[in-house]
């Protein structure tokens, strides 16, 4: 695993404000000490701090990304929404789509397919969310949940180049639990057989941490990973990267 490219997307989710980006300061020089090893590191914080963020990273590899947008290419009515142009006016290069936080809010395939083209059209990358509920997995529905979500949010998309995939099972987010070594490695090879060249790079989100990165690192097709509640914490953050590049 160690000689792959790998992301560690921070997925901050509703959480920090302007104070908390003195914290990054340590992940700063951490990535300017390793600048010769083959990892990414993308910030996905709440909106109010992109613009400030991005700013903070100028000079460094690291790069910011959004948590949703809305999927209108153009500006218009929508109250409280913000597009991929918004989003990458203020230092956006990724923005994360098809959240299962959004998904149990009514977000559905169809919405996320709109969003994801009209990402694309801006020139943002992707990181598409997919991932089973805990109803789903007991029914054994895990392929079937996974394929729909896939061919449904990547509809009549032909050039996937900018589409990262990132499998979180729901029912492992923040709840410290992780997939079982066979049931993850059948999961990533299956997504990754669901296309049919060059598949996307394929990360793995849910209660990762740097205990369970020795079961996580064993999976071979997984190019990086979703970090929610670890990614909060600088130094936490920093044990994942080096246990996993080490
Ligand atoms: P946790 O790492 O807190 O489980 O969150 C995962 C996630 O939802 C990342 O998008």
């Amino acid at each position: 695993m160690t000689n792959k490219y790998m992301y560690f997307v921070a997925n901050w989710k509703m959480f920090g404000d302007l104070r908390t980006l003195n914290s990054l300061d340590k992940v700063i020089k951490f990535s300017k000490n390793n600048k010769k090893n083959k990892f990414k590191i993308v910030y996905c914080p709440p909106n109010t701090l992109i613009r400030p963020l991005s700013r903070r990273l100028k000079k460094t590899k690291i790069e910011v990304g959004a948590q949703n947008c809305h999927h209108s290419y153009d500006y218009g009515a929508h109250t409280g929404q913000v597009n991929s142009t918004m989003l990458k006016n203020v230092g956006a290069k990724y923005v994360i789509l098809g959240h299962s936080e959004n998904r149990q809010l009514g977000e559905k395939d169809n919405l996320i397919n709109l969003k994801i083209k009209s990402s694309i059209k801006t020139g943002l990358k992707i990181i598409l969310c997919i991932g089973e509920t805990l109803k789903e997995r007991r029914q054994n529905k895990t392929n079937q949940i996974l394929k729909r979500q896939i061919e449904k949010g990547l509809k009549s998309i032909k050039n996937k180049s900018k589409i990262i995939i990132a499998y979180e099972p729901v029912w492992s987010i923040g709840k410290g639990v992780i997939p079982k070594e066979a049931d993850l490695n059948k999961a990533i090879s299956f997504i990754k057989s669901r296309f049919v060249k060059k598949y996307p790079k394929i990360l793995y989100g849910g209660s990762v941490n740097a205990n369970n990165l020795s079961v996580l690192k064993k999976i071979p097709n997984i190019d990086g990973f979703l970090i929610g509640g670890a990614s909060q914490n600088p130094k936490k953050f920093i044990d994942i990267i080096k246990k996993t590049i080490n």
